[in-house]
């Protein structure tokens, strides 16, 4: 499973793509609101700085002005991936785009037939909202499992992003049930890094290293 970070702040992403471990990067209108910069201005940095797939999420609510806005975004970058929401609207946008071979990244998907549509429409990829979804306790990770079960026995190439991951548990129980990707918050990805044992494991190898060739 790949690692994408949920986040537009580009120091969290410098950090997390310095340490190596990132594929690419998810945004959406909330994210790049809370950096309080310019839509264009972030994006483009963020393409500097991960080379993977990056998505820049669609404010139209209508198919047309989604289309126009995706077409827009594609032209950012060559790694630009179109976000848009799974509804009626977004499904056509998705069909248009995907017939101009524009890449996108169908968001706020809540169920596998959710997913199923948002595939049928030439999505590249589909975001069921875990986090969301076992906020009002429902069980998100079975809903990834279903979705890939479905995608596998159709054959379907569209990738599955595990999104609104908000603790280490979701983010591998994702790769347990087969997202291809996981998108998650920088602070989450901190506290996956670390453990505690970890830390008490290094102070006592240092400990007994120093005890034995560091005598004072
Ligand atoms: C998906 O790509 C979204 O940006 C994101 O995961 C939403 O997560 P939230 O539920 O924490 O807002």
């Amino acid at each position: 499973m790949k690692i994408f970070i949920d986040t537009a702040n580009v120091d969290h992403i410098r950090e997390m793509a310095d340490i190596g471990i990132l594929s690419g990067v998810t945004t959406n209108p909330t994210l790049i609101a809370k950096e309080g910069r310019d839509f264009l201005e972030v994006i483009k940095e963020i393409t500097e700085i991960v080379d993977g797939p990056i998505s820049g999420e669609v404010i139209s609510l209508e198919a047309e002005g989604m289309v126009k806005e995706g077409i827009e975004i594609s032209k950012i970058h060559p790694n630009m991936v179109v976000k848009i929401p799974l509804t009626s609207e977004g499904l056509k946008a998705t069909k248009e785009l995907s017939k101009l071979g524009i890449k996108t990244n169908v968001t706020l998907v809540f169920s596998a037939n959710q997913a199923l549509l948002a595939a049928t429409a030439g999505a590249t990829y589909v975001s069921p909202f875990v986090g969301r979804l076992e906020d009002t306790l429902h069980d998100g990770i079975e809903v990834v499992a279903d979705i890939r079960r479905i995608f596998d026995q159709y054959n379907f190439k569209t990738e599955i992003i595990s999104a609104s991951i908000r603790t280490p548990k979701q983010m591998a129980d994702s790769a347990l049930v087969g997202a291809h990707i996981a998108t998650v918050p920088y602070e989450v990805l901190r506290k996956a890094i670390t453990h505690p044992l970890t830390d008490k494991g290094i102070k006592a190898f240092m400990d007994d290293w120093n005890a034995v060739f560091n005598k004072k």
